[in-house]
This record gives structure tokens, sequence and C-alpha cells, in this order.
């Protein structure tokens, strides 16, 4: 298929400089953890984030932590659970250290001052044991999001809100010598204030990819900046094909933006998913039903809405089996987004539809966060660690970030002593530019890829979205501003996403194709993609390769 070069973003004058070890972009649960432990242990931290501190996904975390904490479930139990899900592309030495760490990040975060709840542990799909651990009944991400920013706020990491990361600085020798960083223009969100934070390491922490697509749980400022500038500064990607449709989203007619999710510790809870007749969607398409895997889940119910007799634009939630008192106590947080929305579970069917909830792919990293670039690091959504594979296991992302945040903070303790590294601060090379993309076509995009790059693709669908790609007009800013940034970086991921989607003929975990319904085991293996003269290059490696 024609795949189109990337696109550069138009230059800035820069009227600002700073100086540090180490520059953290993004602030959600990866990002604190890693600036939290490297500022303890003495490293000078910039900690950047798009918006205010209480941006990205990590605060409208609602279902949990996963971690083995009951004396009936097991490390291994966990760890196949992960690798089921994974669907045969996940690194086992990855999910082994993942699960290992699970239990500490809960003590680590109750050392903190968090509080979580007592009682039960939560169920999830694809979860054979009850092993989610909630906060505040379905708030686990503002629990956590709280403690770790307290924290850090009573820490020596300075923080830049409202500071949105353009483009990595390399050095001569391609390293990543410091960041490209505009301060976000509060009274006229468009204009960016450019400047330079150089540093000895560069942590990309800025989540997911959500908001390249028309449904999405993600918030706003998740547009896929941390991949796309990663990968113009010459980083591998991975696994970015590997989008994770969430199937319990509201379903209001025409949203765009952020949509509500509902738990599905709800289902874990008795909720069940059902057709317009009232029939359960998933009798008798899975052992666990409507607890299967979340890829399981959103294809069966892609299937119902698109039955050719009797299409539907969505289906149901029955949650009333579970009665007030417990939803009131357990689900407060879906009570309030549901009747905000006008729709009371209590008493009530809820409209849903799948909707992309999370980047199993991302920058290629290990769980230390190094990437293919030198200086270069990524952690929590933002990076494929190998650990989620083809589909990430429910709950095990914040845990993840949190282990990855602070591996990689002991990690720097080793590479900032490098006399070697430090000596290439000062000298950097231009990156390249461009005009990004024209800020307008965003939404029609976003469309385009939920409807051909969503639960169900296929080649003549993929074809639509990169030949849209191709003709995508440029912008017309005189200067980086943030329309153009969000953009062109959402631009960016959308035709990796729908580049490796359409080199991966098979349907394995969340990739489904219509046109290629099976497993193939030509297949088993991951998709890395870089640029080289602009052009998006892939190699397909399995990761003991990598
Ligand atoms: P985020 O928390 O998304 O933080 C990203 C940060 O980067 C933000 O501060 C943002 O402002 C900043 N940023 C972005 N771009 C830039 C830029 N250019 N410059 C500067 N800053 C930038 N996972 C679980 O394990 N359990 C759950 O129960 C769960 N529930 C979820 C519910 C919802 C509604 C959603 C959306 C996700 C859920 N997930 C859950 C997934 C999990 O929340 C995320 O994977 C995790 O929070 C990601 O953390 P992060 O630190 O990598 O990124
Ligand atoms: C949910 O609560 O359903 C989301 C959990 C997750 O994404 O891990």
């Amino acid at each position: 298929m024609n795949v189109a070069p990337i696109r550069y973003l138009p230059s800035a004058l820069r009227s600002w400089s700073r100086e540090t070890d180490v520059v953290i972009i993004g602030a959600g649960a990866a990002g604190l953890s890693a600036a939290l432990d490297a500022s303890r242990s003495g490293h000078r931290v910039i900690l950047v984030c798009k918006g205010n501190l209480r941006g990205g996904s990590t605060l409208h975390a609602q279902g949990g932590l996963a971690a083995v904490m009951d004396s009936d479930d097991s490390l291994g139990a966990h760890v196949d659970d992960t690798l089921i899900a994974a669907a045969g592309l996940a690194d086992e030495a990855a999910v082994h250290q993942l699960v290992a760490a699970a239990p500490s990040v809960i003590r680590y975060l109750v050392e903190l001052g968090a509080h979580f709840d007592g009682g039960p542990l939560g169920l999830e799909g694809g979860h054979s044991h009850r092993r989610i651990v909630h906060a505040g009944g379905d708030a686990i991400g503002a629990e956590l999001h709280r403690a770790l920013r307290e924290a850090v706020l009573t820490s020596d990491v300075e923080i830049m809100e409202h500071t949105a990361a353009i483009d990595v600085l390399r050095n001569s020798r391609g390293e990543a010598v410091g960041v490209i960083a505009g301060r976000v223009d509060q009274t006229f969100q468009q204009r960016l204030d450019v400047g330079v934070i150089a540093a000895y390491a560069v942590v990309v922490a800025t989540g997911g990819i959500g908001q390249a697509f028309a449904s999405s749980t993600n918030p706003m400022e998740v547009t896929g900046d941390g991949q796309a500038l990663a990968l113009r500064a010459g980083a591998e990607l991975a696994d970015i094909e590997f989008v994770q449709f969430h199937p319990t989203v509201l379903y209001v007619p025409g949203q765009r933006g952020q949509s509500h999710l509902i738990t599905e510790a709800i289902r874990g809870a008795g909720a069940t998913i059902l057709d317009g007749n009232g029939i359960p969607v998933m009798l008798g398409h899975h052992e666990r039903g409507d607890l299967a895997p979340r890829d399981v889940v959103s294809f069966t119910m892609f299937q119902r809405m698109h039955s050719p007799g009797d299409p539907l634009p969505n289906l149901w939630l029955d949650a009333r089996t579970i009665g007030e008192a417990r939803l009131e106590k357990e689900f407060p947080t879906t009570l309030e987004l549901c009747r905000s929305a006008g729709v009371d579970p209590v008493n009530e069917l809820v409209p849903i539809a799948p909707g992309a909830h999370y980047a199993c792919g991302g920058i290629r990293a290990d769980l230390d966060g190094n990437t293919s670039v030198r200086g270069l690091y990524a952690i929590g959504e933002s990076a494929s660690t190998g650990v989620h594979g083809a589909n990430r296991l429910a709950s095990n992302s914040l845990t993840e970030a949190v282990i990855s945040g602070r591996r990689l903070a002991r990690q720097l303790d080793t590479a900032l002593a490098s006399r070697s590294v430090r000596s290439t601060i000062a000298d950097f090379v231009e990156p390249t530019r461009g005009f990004g993309v024209e800020p307008t076509t965003r939404a029609s995009l976003a469309s385009q890829m939920s409807a051909n790059v969503g639960v169900v693709r296929s080649r003549s669908g993929l074809e639509d979205v990169l030949e849209t790609l191709a003709s995508t007009p440029d912008g017309s800013a005189a200067a980086v501003d943030l329309p153009t940034l969000e953009a062109t970086n959402l631009h960016t991921v959308s035709l990796l996403v729908a580049y490796a989607a359409s080199l991966r003929e098979e349907s394995r975990g969340c990739h489904r194709r219509s046109d290629f319904p099976n497993v193939s085991d030509d297949w088993g293996q991951s998709i890395s993609l870089h640029v080289f003269e602009h052009d998006v290059v892939a190699r397909v490696a399995t990761l003991a390769d990598a």
C-alpha cells in the first residue's frame, strides 16, 4: 500500500532556555513516579505537562491496579492471564518482571499515603482470579494520582504546567540532549512561546493516542505527541497497530473528544451486555461470557452491531440487577458520569459502544525505559515494553506505569554518572522542519480512523485512510502553534497505526481484519517502525531480535 511521508512541524523563534539533568514529558502515573524517584536520588528534574498537573488518562482510571494479593492467587496465574491476553506477542521476561513487581507498587503507594478499598478484590475481563485493587469504589486513578502528585509537589521537582513538548533535540551523534517545548498561551491557546530545555536524559511519559479516534475514553490532550516526537527523533515504535477498544463506552450520538468509560468492574459485579431485543450479546461466544478479554467482547459487540438484518448504532449495558445500594457504594463515578448524561443505571439500560481506550504498542523500550535512541527514554502508555503484546490485560497498565517510572529513575543513577553523555549536552542539531498539517482536518480524520481502523479493519478501509493521510493539506501557521502540533502528531500516529494494520494480514489480539479473520503463524512477531529520510520504514522482528 502507498504510505505517505510523515510531516514535520514548522519552526519558531526560541525565546527562552533552561538546563537540567532530567526532563520528563508528562505528569501521569509514569511521569510522576519517575520524577519523584529521580529527584529523591538527587537529580535535577523538570517535569513538563501540556495542561495543568491534572491532565492525562491516569486521573480517569476507574477499574484498578492488577496485583497478586491473595493466597489463593499466584504470580504464575497472573503471568498466564497476561500472556493469554497478549496473544503470542508478549515478551515473557518483561511480563514476569511486571507481575512480580505489581504487589510492591501497592505497598509503595500506601507508603505515599494512597487509600485503597478494603474488602474483596475486584474481577475484570481476562483475569482468572480476583486481583484488582480498587480505591473510592471506581476512582483508582484519582487516588493514585493524588498520592503521587502530592509527593511530587513537596519534592524538589520543578513543574512546568501548560508547557507542550514539541521535538527532541539531538546532538551530532544522534543522542537526545534536550527538548524543544512551548509554553501554552493560556488566554489564546493557539500560541506557543517556544524555548529549549537541555537535559542529559529526556523521558517521554505522554500516555496514549486515543484522540486519533472519534470515540475514545482518553482525555483531549492525549494526542500521541510522545510517540510522534520520538519517531521524528529516530526512535523505533512497535506493536502500534494494537489499539485496545473498550467494550463499554457510554454511547452519545455524535459525541467527539473524550467519551465516558463505564468500568469493566461493573460487569465483574454482574452487569450484562444486551442487544436491542434484550438478548445477552456474549452468550455462547466465550466461556467467560461478559468477562472475556476485551478484544473478544468488543469484536462480538461489533459483529452484533453490524449484523446485516438488524444493524444497531449501540448496544446496552444492564446493571440493574446489581442494585442501588451496591452501585452507589462501589461505582459512584460510573453513576455520576451516566447520570450527567441523562441515564440512571440503577433503573435504566445504559447505551454503550466500543471506543478507543489503550495503546498496547508505542515507543519500543524495555521496562527501564531505554529506547533505540541514547538519552531518550519512554515509560507508561507511550512505551511498548512487550508487556502487553497484541492486547493488554485489564488493569495492568497503571502498575506498569509506576513500575517503569521507578525502574527508569533507578537506572538514571548509572546513566547520568557517565561523563561521555554529560559532555554532549551543548552541541545539538536543528530538527527537520516542515509545515505540519492543517488542524481543521483533525475531526474528519478521527472519524475515518474510527470507521476504518477501529475494532475491525480491512484492506480497502485501510487504503482509504492511507490515501486521506497522503492528501491531508499542509498547515498554514507561520510558527508552530498548539493546534498544528496536535493535528500533526495525530496525523503521524494515525499513519503508523493504519500502515502497521495494513501490513499485519491476520487477526490477533485487538487487531482484527475482516479479510484475514484468523491468526497466522507467519505473523507471530512484532512490527517495528522508524523513519528514514521522511519515510516510514517497517521491520518485522521477533522480540528476541530486539
Ligand atoms: P497519562 O496519565 O495519560 O499522562 C500523560 C501526560 O502527558 C499528561 O500529563 C499530559 O498532559 C502529558 N502530555 C501529553 N502530551 C504532552 C506534550 N506534548 N507535552 C507535555 N506533556 C504532554 N489502566 C489500569 O491499569 N486500570 C484502570 O482501571 C484503568 N482505567 C482507565 C480508565 C480510563 C477512562 C482511561 C482513559 C484509561 C484507563 N486505564 C486504566 C489506562 C491507564 O489509565 C493509562 O494507561 C495510564 O494512566 C497511562 O499513564 P501515563 O502516565 O503513561 O499517561
Ligand atoms: C476499566 O475500568 O474498565 C478500565 C480498566 C483498564 O483499562 O485497565
